[in-house]
């Protein structure tokens, strides 16, 4: 009888450890983890064929290593350092915010769109799902909307960590000295090397998007996210520097005049390339 009276007490202290254990984690971790199993769910895409990490790969500096990523024309930029940016997308100055930009890919129908309730059934039909979205947004509250899932999302992508970066070799550390000498710090600085300023700097002679001004890109991880330019034009770093060297394609319409010719030996180009590939 003692002793059962004893078992019952040790399984009723299990019981409470366990539900303490089980307590719901903050709703900012909870919609952190809800936002990376949304990162790679392809129930989100009309045609269930694309997650985001599909194009955004983890193994490819959460690129894809194609020059364009559909009929759009336009090359996928990583996710890395984004949650120091305030400028998002290549040519859309008018974005607000991460979360706003997110609704663009879910929407577009060469991308995952577009929008539709129809979408968002498949996870209100989920249980796991329902209960992820319910711990990431407590409260009352309209379950699962678009509004919440690009909430979620932008949240887990803030949390990519950026590449480690070790000492400068030698030839990287005269890349960097270089690079400022060079004037690329007009346009690659802060944070992400990036001023998040719009021009055109000749890479293409298409206006039709945003008068040709692309965005100044990251220059995080850029290694693994070949190839480069908003076309993917430049198959290789070298290849970017040889751009900037002959001061850009030949100048067209509205090209900013803050590209043009510099002058650099070709060890001094290989030293460019070594900094580029460290950052
Ligand atoms: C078919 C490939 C593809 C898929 C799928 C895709 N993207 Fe993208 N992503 C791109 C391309 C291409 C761009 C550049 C678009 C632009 O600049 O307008 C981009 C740009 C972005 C950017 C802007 C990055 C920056 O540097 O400003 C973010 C953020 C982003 N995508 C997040 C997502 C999320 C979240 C999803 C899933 C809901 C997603 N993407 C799905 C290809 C894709
Ligand atoms: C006048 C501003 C400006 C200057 C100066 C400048 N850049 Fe850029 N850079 C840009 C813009 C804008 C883009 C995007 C162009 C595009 O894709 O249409 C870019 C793109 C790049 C990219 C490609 C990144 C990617 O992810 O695709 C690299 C690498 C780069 N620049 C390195 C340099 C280096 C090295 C220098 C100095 C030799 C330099 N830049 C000077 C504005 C500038």
């Amino acid at each position: 009888m003692r002793r059962a009276l004893l078992l019952g007490l040790i399984c009723l202290g299990a019981a409470w450890l366990l539900g303490h254990a089980a307590a719901p984690p903050p709703p900012d971790t909870a919609r952190v983890a809800l936002g990376w199993r949304l990162l790679a769910d392809r129930r989100l895409s009309v045609g269930r064929n694309f997650s985001c990490l599909d194009c955004h790969r983890p193994g490819q500096g959460y690129a894809d290593g194609k020059p364009v990523a559909t009929a759009d024309g336009i090359n996928t930029p990583t996710l890395y350092g984004l949650a120091e940016r305030t400028t998002f997308g290549w040519f859309t100055p008018e974005v607000p915010s991460l979360e706003a930009f997110i609704l663009r890919p879910l929407d577009n129908p060469r991308e995952m769109g577009p929008l539709a309730e129809a979408t968002l059934d498949r996870l209100r039909a989920d249980p796991e799902a329902r209960a992820a979205y319910a711990a990431a947004f407590p409260g009352a509250g309209q379950g699962i909307t678009w509004e919440r899932t690009a909430q979620a999302l932008a949240a887990a992508i803030r949390t990519i960590p950026s590449p480690p970066t070790g000492a400068l070799t030698p030839a990287a550390a005269r890349g960097q000295t270089l690079f400022a000498e060079v004037g690329c710090g007009g346009c690659h600085q802060g944070a992400t090397l990036s001023s998040e300023a719009y021009l055109n700097t000749g890479v293409s002679a298409d206006l039709s998007r945003n008068g040709g001004k692309a965005r100044v890109p990251s220059l995080i991880g850029l290694s693994q996210t070949a190839p480069y330019f908003h076309d993917g034009s430049a198959a290789t770093l070298e290849e970017v520097v040889r751009f900037y060297q002959r001061g850009g394609n030949a100048p067209g319409p509205g090209v900013s005049r803050g590209v043009s010719p510099i002058v650099i030996t070709d060890a001094e180009l290989r030293d460019l390339v070594s900094y580029l590939s460290s950052l």
